[in-house]
């Protein structure tokens, strides 16, 4: 498997987890907690295993094809910068499991709008600036 190819992968399942954080949201803003909950499961699980799994795969299985196709593509800062979004969003999804589930309401919230922070910037910094062509 290449870099490019799991790169893509990786973008399209950004995408389809972020619509799914949307749906979650717009069911809180309707007031269903509990539709709002069922999904942020879904989101919870396909993130953590398509973000950490993949990018795991890459790593372990074939790091320095990772790390040569940034290189070719002088996007190694674009990856620092990403990973200062995206690895704390991680660990902040677990958190945000948590504290949804036991109902702590306001650090639930407070966590949940630095979360949508970093979320975004996960998202902005990964769909649009790492590369995914194959490295000239
Ligand atoms: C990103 C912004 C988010 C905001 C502003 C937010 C806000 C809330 C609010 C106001 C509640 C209701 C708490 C209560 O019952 O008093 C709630 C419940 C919950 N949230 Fe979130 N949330 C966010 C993201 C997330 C995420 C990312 C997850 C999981 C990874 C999550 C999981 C849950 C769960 C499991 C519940 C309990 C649902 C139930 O009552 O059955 N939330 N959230």
């Amino acid at each position: 498997m290449d870099a490019a190819l799991i790169i893509v992968m990786l973008k399209v399942a950004v995408v389809a987890v972020t619509l799914l954080l949307i749906a979650s949201l717009t069911a809180l803003a309707r007031g269903n907690y509990r539709l709002h909950g069922r999904i942020n499961y879904v989101f919870f699980v396909l993130t953590l295993a398509a973000l950490l799994g993949l990018e795991m795969v890459a790593r372990l299985i074939s790091p320095r094809i990772f790390l040569e196709h940034f290189e070719r593509h002088g996007a190694r800062d674009a990856l620092r910068i990403h990973l200062m979004f995206s690895v704390p969003s991680a660990v902040l999804l677990i958190a945000m499991l948590g504290t949804g589930l036991r109902r702590w309401r306001n650090v639930h919230i407070a966590l949940g709008l630095l979360f949508l922070i970093l979320w975004t910037g996960t998202f902005v910094t990964g769909i649009f600036y790492l590369p995914h062509t194959a490295a000239p």
